[in-house]
């Protein structure tokens, strides 16, 4: 060989050499951001996507979780996201509309899941696909549905009938389906990051809120509210997204085992909800720091009569072609509330 062929395949050797141990000393990092704490739905699914993605990469792939709006509250996550500061979030699909995804506004109209079967009809089929395709356009890859649960409302004062809630200050996400929502029932929402509900509650800034028993439980909402009603007028859920040029610039085959680490750790996500937030509900129960208020029949069809108009308030909204085939697929029948 000639010298000068010598060198080249001495230099080139070397780069591969050093570009491996750079690669294995250098993982891929995945900052997932999110609002709620560790121990929920959420908090735990993404533990597992973690345990799961560096397990079946072999540390060729460092999921770093950041729970409890430890490096971003609501808003300011979903611009890092776009920025690339993180690359991974799970926001709730109430918090879509200030991207411009106003249609995920149509899973927070009241009363339009009865449970979580019809609402995996939506989420895990073409409906729930198309919403998060939608995304593409903002720079955000749509990966998954998480579910949390349907809401309890908690206030200092009994919520039995719509007109208890007459002039109450409701924290809400920013969702103008929610605003509206609160505003059929006489109330004034109040747009406010997750992160300030708990001191916002307990200084009077608002006096009442809504959230899945697990949320109300883990964020020890229910030590500043005395009331709360199991009323289930809502469902509350996630997306879980990534930002686009990055999963799209990752080696195909970290790709693919990431993509197949999040399609078990969504299942893990959703098999535990349910029991997450019963038994949430359970601990508020047991604290005896709130009194837990069960609607009689009669009361949860005053609340879905005062509630279903906001569904067609909303069609300018999220469309109407959406919400009815929504209806289509659950079976849910407005004239029937
Ligand atoms: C809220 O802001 O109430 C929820 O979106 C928090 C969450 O992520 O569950």
């Amino acid at each position: 060989m000639k010298r000068r062929t010598l060198i080249a395949a001495a230099v080139s050797a070397a780069f591969v050499l050093a570009g491996g141990t750079a690669f294995a000393q250098s993982p891929i990092v995945i900052k997932f951001s999110h609002v709620v704490a560790v121990d929920t739905p959420k908090g735990k699914g993404a533990e597992e996507f973690k345990r799961l993605a560096e397990e079946r990469t072999k540390g060729r792939v460092k999921v770093e979780v950041y729970p409890n709006s430890q490096l971003y509250k609501d808003k300011e996550e979903l611009e890092a996201l776009q920025l690339g500061a993180v690359q991974m979030l799970a926001p709730s699909l109430a918090k879509f509309g200030p991207l411009g995804a106003r249609e995920f506004e149509v899973f927070d109209l009241p009363y339009i899941f009865d449970n979580y079967a019809e609402l995996h009809r939506v989420t895990q089929g073409p409906i729930g696909q198309s919403l998060l395709k939608k995304l593409e356009s903002k720079g955000i890859l749509g990966l998954a549905y998480w579910d949390n649960g349907f809401k309890v409302m908690s206030a200092n004062k009994p919520l039995r009938m719509p007109e208890d809630f007459k002039g109450l200050k409701m924290r809400i996400q920013s969702s103008k389906v929610l605003d509206a929502q609160f505003r059929a029932l006489g109330a004034n929402p109040q747009v406010m990051a997750f992160s300030e509900v708990y001191h916002a509650l307990q200084t009077g800034v608002v006096d009442g809120t809504e959230n899945p028993p697990s949320n109300l439980y883990t964020q020890k909402m229910y030590e500043v509210q005395k009331y709360v009603t199991m009323s289930d007028h809502g469902y509350l859920g996630y997306a879980v997204i990534v930002n686009k040029k990055f999963w799209d610039g990752l080696p195909p085959d970290i790709r693919k085992t990431l993509d197949g680490a999040m399609k078990d750790a969504t299942k893990f996500a959703n098999d535990i909800a349910k029991a997450e937030n019963d038994k949430a509900m359970e601990e508020v129960r047991k604290s005896g720091k709130s009194e837990i208020i069960t609607l009689t029949p009669e009361q949860k069809k005053a609340w879905k009569k005062a509630l279903v108009k906001v569904h067609k308030e909303s069609e300018g909204r999220i469309g109407k072609a959406l919400i009815e085939s929504i209806y289509k697929e659950t079976g849910f029948d407005p004239a029937k509330l």
